[in-house]
Formats: structure tokens, sequence, C-alpha cells
């Protein structure tokens, strides 16, 4: 029997760190793996129109019902989103939305296994900060939990500040910079952060893609 992982990106950023941490957890599964960007395609929210009661299919013509399909056929999935003031991006957000037709009357999705990585700027536990990274697994620990899943586990990735990119060098009074790390920040002092640079994010991804590997073998 052939096994295949899906994983699924909600970064819309060509090769993302999302990406990237994605593709690392998928290749350290050992099975086949299918990686699908959701800004490849159209996926609007839940319409709660339950019109998918009878069917478990959803009845709004776009790309949701062949992923939520794809979601459904998969021994394993990973869901990878980025945590915009700290909840999780819309286009994961919607993506989920429209795997509730999985769910009606049957639990389609009871006790399959799936995991999540959530690449934040904001580090873990820094105080006086929203939980970004916690926030955006949360909510798709969520989506797991409320679908009895397995849960497998859960990574968060460094990612970086969007003045990394603006060209003003963090030095703006709304700098996300300044923000997180204090008035004296810049990115010189900062650096930029460069998933493959952290040995123990990539150890802990590889871990996650093994567990979640291990995990359709029940
Ligand atoms: C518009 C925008 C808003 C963001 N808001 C947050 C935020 O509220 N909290 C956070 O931790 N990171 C925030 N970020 C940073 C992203 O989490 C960061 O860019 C992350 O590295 C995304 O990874 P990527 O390389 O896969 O795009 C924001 C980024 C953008 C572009």
């Amino acid at each position: 029997m052939v096994i295949k992982i899906l994983g699924v990106s909600g970064s819309p950023l060509k090769n993302s760190n999302t990406d990237r941490a994605l593709q690392i957890a998928l290749a350290a599964t050992g099975h086949q793996t299918e990686f699908i960007k959701l800004s490849d395609y159209t996926v609007g929210p839940c319409d709660a129109c339950l019109g998918c009661i009878d069917t478990n299919k959803c009845v709004i013509k776009d790309d949701g019902v062949m992923l939520a399909e794809k979601v459904y056929k998969a021994n394993a999935r990973i869901i990878a989103g980025w945590p915009p003031y700290s909840s999780i991006d819309s286009r994961t957000k919607a993506f989920m939305e429209r795997l509730y037709p999985l769910r009606h009357r049957h639990g389609l999705m009871a006790g399959k296994p799936g995991a999540a990585i959530v690449t934040s700027a904001i580090p873990p536990g820094l105080e006086g900060m929203p939980p970004a990274g916690e926030l955006g697994v949360g909510a798709i620990q969520s989506y797991m939990m409320e679908e009895e899943m397995n849960f497998v586990g859960a990574v968060n990735v460094m990612g970086n500040v969007p003045c990394v990119n603006c060209g003003d060098n963090g030095q703006c009074s709304v700098s996300g910079l300044k923000m997180i790390y204090g008035p004296d920040a810049s990115i010189e002092k900062m650096g930029i952060n460069q998933l493959e640079d952290s040995p123990e994010t990539i150890a802990a991804l590889e871990k996650l893609g093994k567990d979640i590997g291990a995990a359709v073998y029940g």
C-alpha cells in the first residue's frame, strides 16, 4: 500500500520559512508526500449553510472541495501557517473551515493523524507580547482536536518581522522589531532568521515528520 502524507502551507511567499519547514518535515516522514500551497488555489470561508450535511461535501464551487478530498484521503496531514495579528493566517483558516463537511454525522476525520507547523516573528514565551506562535498552533490543534483526530505534535519556527523586508531597517514608529525587542533593536543587531541556521528547529521538524510518518500505523 502506498502511504501518502499531505502538507498544506498557508504562506503566500515563494519558498518561505513556512514552506521550507513543511518540506523538511514531509521529507522526514519516509513516505510519499504532496505539498500544497494554498495561495495557488481559491478557497473561500465556510458559508455556514450546512449544505454539506447529507453528502459530507461542500456546496461552494471552489478548490476547497478538492482540497478537503485530499485531506480525507491522505494517510496523515501537516498544516503549516503563520500568525498575522497573533491568530492563524486567513488562507489556513478558510481552508480548515472548509474541512467541516468531513465532520457531519460520521466524524470522517476521527483518529486520523495530523500535525502543525507555525512560523512566527514573536518568539515563544516572550513576556509582554502576544503568544503568536502558540496561538497559531492552537488554531490548527483545535481543528484537529474538535475532529477527534490524532494530534501528533507541532513545531513553532522563528521567522522575521515584516521590517526585514520593508527597507526602513525597523526604525519607524510602528516597527515590529522595536515592539518585540525594544527601542534599540535594529536588523543589524537582531539578524535575520533563516530556518536553516537553527539545527534545533531542523531537528524538531525532522522529529515531527518521523512521528507523523509512524502515526500512520496507529
Ligand atoms: C503582514 C504581516 C503581519 C505579521 N504579523 C505577525 C504577528 O502578529 N505576530 C508574529 O509573530 N509574526 C507576524 N508576522 C511575521 C510572520 O509571522 C513572519 O513573516 C514569518 O516569518 C512568516 O514566515 P514566512 O517566511 O513563511 O513568510 C507578520 C508578517 C506579516 C507579513
